[in-house]
């Protein structure tokens, strides 16, 4: 049949290829954006995730400019869940950090939603003082030292938020970044990869917001390693890699390294991501005698699934809004386009309290 013969979209050959998928109860390519996010968000035959996805979607209302998911009421407090996009990031409103987590339900409310949203976001929390943000944070984790578990406390003199510390909380670390110093972590990771057993978790509060820019992206590492051809999965799901901190990492003039599986089992969910990213692998690691030009174009190839829109929600940042992530499940990175105004963050980190669950490992069979 020639192209000029098709006259309906039924006798279109991608149409076609579709169909068939459908009838064959196969759900859409996880080759495609589309068919990863699906895969990222439900398992199972076609009809079994049109059946999971429609039951978390089926909270969304829409009203005139924003849209919430129904109002939940958890612990007599009134919730609004905002989804920032289908598979990624939810903000909570409603909800007052200093006081509305003694009860266990709620706590247990807002963890099952961080691991199934990846990062939860609140806002109007200004009110908090560092010291009620490590109370917070220690609902989820134990609070790490600056960069994670303690033993490696970068004294780089190229770093420059270590001689900032808020009194009482030295954990905290403040990131300031101003007309003088500009400054922003404009690149997709996750905390201090170069560590041997990463923070679980990271609090980010911001204080002083510029005006407009210096948003935080966040990236969806579920949606990254559904992302990849099945033969890229299948060359790089045994394999290792080597994560360098930076300069401003040193710590008594030694640059920080640390080796961690390329696919990364989620210690609570038993679901694989991909834990590469450009902010610290280097490269692969040299014990699997990979040649120079295979590595380059699978380590281009994983990098590649950074920061696709379809994996990826946006914050904007007010004084008082505060985000709450989880490394082993997404990256981040900075807008760096806000010089030369100033904008003021702090950060916690949390370890899980399972030490065992600390050191990143993959466990094939969870898939
Ligand atoms: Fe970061």
């Amino acid at each position: 049949m020639s192209e000029s013969a098709v006259t309906s979209i039924e006798e279109n050959p991608v149409y076609v290829r579709h169909a068939e998928r459908a009838r064959a109860n196969k759900p859409p390519s996880k080759s495609t954006p589309m068919g990863a996010v699906a895969g990222a968000r439900a398992h199972g035959a076609r009809s079994e995730m049109v059946a999971q996805i429609r039951d978390q979607d089926e909270l969304v209302t829409a009203t005139i400019g924003t849209m919430h998911y129904k109002p939940v009421t958890v612990c007599g407090v009134d919730l609004k869940l905002e989804p920032l996009q289908p598979s990624i990031g939810t903000v909570v409103h409603g909800i007052d950090l200093a006081k509305d987590l003694a009860e266990p339900e709620m706590v247990v409310f807002l963890r099952n939603l961080w691991l199934e949203r990846r990062v939860i976001m609140f806002r109007n929390q200004n009110h908090l003082t560092p010291r009620q943000q490590v109370e917070f944070a220690s609902h989820f984790g134990e609070i790490g030292v600056r960069y994670g578990e303690p033993g490696h406390e970068p004294n780089s003199p190229r770093d420059l938020s270590h001689p900032v510390v808020i009194d009482g909380v030295p954990e905290m670390l403040v990131l300031i970044s101003d007309e003088k110093v500009p400054g922003a972590a404009s690149n997709w990771h996750a905390d201090a990869t170069w560590q041997k057993r990463p923070p679980m978790g990271s609090v980010l509060m911001c204080r002083e917001a510029p005006p407009i820019g210096g948003d935080t992206c966040f990236c969806d590492c579920y949606s990254m390693w559904q992302g990849l051809s099945k033969e890229t999965k299948e060359r790089v799901q045994h394999l290792t890699a080597i994560h360098e901190g930076g300069i401003n990492h040193q710590m008594d003039g030694k640059t920080p390294v640390s080796q961690h599986p390329v696919a990364r089992t989620h210690p609570e969910t038993g679901r694989t991501t991909l834990y590469v990213q450009q902010g610290f692998v280097r490269r692969l690691a040299p014990e699997h005698g990979i040649p120079e030009d295979e590595e380059r174009a699978l380590l281009r190839e994983m990098k590649n699934q950074e920061g696709r829109l379809e994996y990826t929600c946006r914050f904007r940042w007010e004084p008082g809004s505060i985000a709450m992530w989880d490394n082993r499940a997404v990256l981040h990175s900075a807008s760096a386009d806000f010089w030369p105004h100033r904008r003021r963050m702090e950060r916690l980190t949390i370890l899980d309290y399972d030490e065992s669950r600390r050191t990143p490992y993959y466990a094939p069979a969870s898939g």
